[in-house]
């Protein structure tokens, strides 16, 4: 797990970058441990709504929990995610483009603009996601299943 991790944040490094987004704190629930090989789409909004080279704040839909993603579009075709719980408890982190950080509200973990851990407590970087353009949507790779209705 922590290999998959590590693989998707250098991936991540090549398409993240500076970007404007602030958004406030809130405990997430989005994103522990996927089974091996799984990926599971959730459609987060439409693309017209993640302006291209800005990270972006967005929410997953309600079957897959409270959590939430920063976007950063490439183009019509190509997007970046990062999900934005803290590694240490999970609040959710705001991103600062003021610093091109991300803050954690809850102990003051503190997180590059691609994600990579910089200080407080906490040890990891923020889980790089899968992350695409379709139809318009731009769909975010979710680390647990959408809950069944009913
Ligand atoms: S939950 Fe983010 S620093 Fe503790």
């Amino acid at each position: 797990m922590e290999n998959m991790s590590r693989r998707k944040f250098v991936v991540s490094l090549a398409l993240l970058g500076g970007a404007l987004s602030v958004l406030p704190a809130v405990a997430d629930a989005d994103d522990s441990a996927a089974p091996s090989g799984a990926v599971y789409w959730a459609k987060i909004g439409p693309a017209k709504d993640f302006p291209v080279n800005a990270l972006t704040f967005g929410s997953y839909p309600p079957e897959f929990g409270r959590g939430g993603v920063y976007v950063k579009r490439v183009d019509d075709k190509t997007a970046s995610a990062l999900s934005a719980k803290c590694v240490h408890r999970g609040c959710r982190v705001a991103f600062q483009p003021s610093e091109n950080v991300f803050r954690c509200p809850c102990h003051h973990a503190q997180y590059s603009a691609a994600g990579e851990h910089l200080s407080g407590p906490g040890h990891g970087n923020l889980a790089v996601l899968l992350a695409k353009i379709e139809g318009g949507d731009v769909w975010v790779q979710s680390l647990t299943p959408p809950r069944s209705a009913g």
